[in-house]
C-alpha cells in the first residue's frame, strides 16, 4: 500500500476501506507517513467528505492508536461529559459535582484552554494547589471513593488524534464535520466511559455556526458512540453569546460556585439541569428527566453539592477551603466597565470577540506553552434581549496591565450590540439527540 495511491483515492472522491485507514493512521503514528502527505489527505477529506463508514472506521483507528482506558475496576456505570467548546462554559465545574452528589460515578478526562476559548483545567487550577495529573490507578480509586475525578489527557491517549488534531490546526482542515467527530469520539471512546454526553455548541463562539451543522455533528457522534456500545447523547445548546454572565478562568469558578449556592446565572443552572438529567438517565439513576432534574435541584438546595465540589478539589491537592471562601480566588487588581452608549436592548454579543477580549487580558494562550493570568476576564451584567440604559454598565472587565485593559475594553465595546427595538431572548437548549 502507498499512501500517495491513498490521497489521490480520496482526492477524486472514492472511498477509503478499513484497511487503507488503518495503513495511514498506524504509518502516521509512527512516523513513517510524513506531515507533508497527511496534510494532503486532510485537505481532500476536507473537500471530498467521509461516508458514514470511514468516519466509524478513522475514529477506532485513532481510538485504538494509544492506550485504552480500562475503568472496570470502578464500580457501576461511569459517564464522562464533553463540550465542543465555548466561551463561558464552565459548565463542568458545578455539573460535575451536582451529578455525582447523585450518585452518578464522573470519570472524566479535561483539557487546557487554546485560542479563544477556555479549559477546565486551567479553571480548576484557580484553587491552589489543585492538580490533573493523577495516574489512572489514582483516578480510579478517587472515583470508586468520592464519586468524582478529573484527569489530563494522557500522553498516550489517542496519540494519532493529538498528532492529527495539531496538523489540521495548522493546515485550515479543522472544521470537517467528520473529521471533529471521528476527534472527538477517538479520546471519549479510549478514556473508558460506559456512557457519554455530548454539549454541542453553535452560534458565533462555536466550531458549528450554524444549528443545521450542529445537529449533522451531534448526530454522527451519536451514531458513533452508540455504535461502539455507549450509550451516547448529545445536546445542542445555544453558543451566540457567553454563557452565564462570567468569562475568565477564576470568574467562572466563583460563578460556579454560586451556582451551586442556588444564585446562578439562568442560562447556566438550566444547561447543568438539561446535561445533568441525560447523565443520570443514562446512568440509571432516573426514570425520567423531571424526576432527574428535582433530584439535581435538591443536592444544590441541601448543599450536597457544594461539599461534593469541596470534597473533589481536596482530593486533588487543591484548597477547598476557597470553595466556601471564593473571595479567596486569585482577584484581579483593575476593573473598568464597558458602558452603553444610548437607550435599548441588547441585540447580540458577538461571542468569539468576547474570547478573544479575555484572551488579550491575559485570561487565554496563543500557543500552548504560554502562561496564562487566572484573575482576569469580564464579567457581563446583561444578556441578549435585556434592556439598557444610557450610561448603564454592560459588562466589567477585570485585568491586572492598563494597556491590555484598554485594548480590550475597545474590542468588547464593538462586540456588543444595542438596537432600539427589542429583541428576542436566544433560546439556549436546541434540540436533544439520542439516536442517531
Ligand atoms: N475538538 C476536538 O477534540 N477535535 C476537533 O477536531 C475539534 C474540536
Amino acid at each position: 500500500m502507498r499512501m500517495y495511491d491513498l490521497i489521490k483515492k480520496k482526492r477524486d472522491g472514492g472511498a477509503l476501506t478499513d484497511k487503507e485507514i488503518a495503513y495511514m493512521i498506524g504509518g502516521y503514528t509512527n512516523g513513517q507517513i510524513p506531515d507533508y502527505q497527511m496534510s494532503a489527505m486532510m485537505m481532500a477529506m476536507y473537500y471530498q467528505g467521509l461516508s458514514e463508514a470511514e468516519t466509524l472506521s478513522l475514529t477506532m483507528e485513532m481510538a485504538h492508536s494509544g492506550e485504552l482506558l480500562d475503568l472496570s475496576a470502578i464500580q457501576g456505570i461511569k459517564v464522562d461529559k464533553h463540550s465542543t467548546g465555548g466561551v463561558g462554559d464552565k459548565t463542568s465545574l458545578a455539573l460535575t459535582p451536582m451529578v455525582a452528589a447523585c450518585g452518578v460515578k464522573v470519570a472524566k478526562m479535561s483539557g487546557r484552554g487554546l485560542g479563544h476559548t477556555g479549559g477546565t483545567i486551567d479553571k480548576l487550577e484557580s484553587f491552589t494547589g489543585f492538580h490533573t495529573d493523577i495516574t489512572t490507578e489514582q483516578f480510579v480509586s478517587q472515583v470508586n471513593r468520592i464519586g468524582i475525578a478529573i484527569m489530563g489527557q494522557t500522553a498516550d491517549l489517542a496519540p494519532a488524534d493529538k498528532k492529527l488534531y495539531a496538523l489540521r490546526d495548522v493546515t485550515a482542515t479543522v472544521d470537517q464535520m467528520s473529521l471533529i467527530a471521528s476527534s472527538i469520539m477517538s479520546k471519549k471512546l479510549a478514556a473508558g466511559a460506559d456512557a457519554i454526553v455530548l454539549d454541542v455548541k453553535t452560534g458565533s463562539g462555536a466550531f458549528m455556526k450554524r444549528e443545521a451543522d450542529a445537529e449533522a455533528l451531534a448526530r454522527e457522534m451519536v451514531r458513533i458512540g452508540n455504535g461502539a456500545g455507549r450509550r451516547t447523547t448529545a445536546v445542542i445548546t445555544d453558543m451566540d453569546q457567553p454563557l452565564g454572565f462570567a468569562v475568565g478562568n477564576a470568574l467562572e469558578v466563583q460563578e460556579a460556585i454560586e451556582t451551586l449556592k442556588g444564585n446562578g446565572p439562568e442560562d447556566f443552572l438550566e444547561l447543568c439541569l438539561t446535561l445533568g438529567s441525560h447523565m443520570l438517565l443514562a446512568a440509571d439513576e432516573a426514570d425520567t428527566v423531571e424526576q432527574a432534574r428535582e433530584r439535581l435541584l435538591a443536592v444544590i438546595k441541601n448543599q450536597a453539592a457544594l461539599q461534593k465540589l469541596a470534597e473533589f478539589v481536596a482530593a486533588q491537592g487543591g484548597d477547598a477551603d476557597m470553595v466556601y471562601h471564593p473571595e479567596r480566588l486569585p482577584k484581579a487588581s483593575l476593573t473598568e466597565s464597558v458602558c452603553a452608549d444610548k437607550d435599548g436592548y441588547i441585540a447580540g454579543i458577538i461571542c468569539d470577540e468576547v474570547g478573544i477580549c479575555s484572551l488579550m487580558l491575559g485570561g487565554g494562550r496563543e500557543t500552548k506553552e504560554d502562561v496564562i493570568d487566572l484573575s482576569v476576564g469580564i464579567v457581563f451584567r446583561k444578556k441578549k434581549g435585556d434592556v439598557v440604559r444610557q450610561g448603564e454598565a454592560i459588562a466589567t472587565l477585570h485585568a491586572n496591565d492598563a494597556e491590555k485593559l484598554a485594548a480590550a475594553k475597545e474590542r468588547l465595546t464593538r462586540a456588543v450590540k444595542i438596537e432600539e427595538k427589542p429583541v428576542a431572548k436566544a433560546a439556549l437548549i436546541k434540540q436533544v439527540i439520542t439516536e442517531a
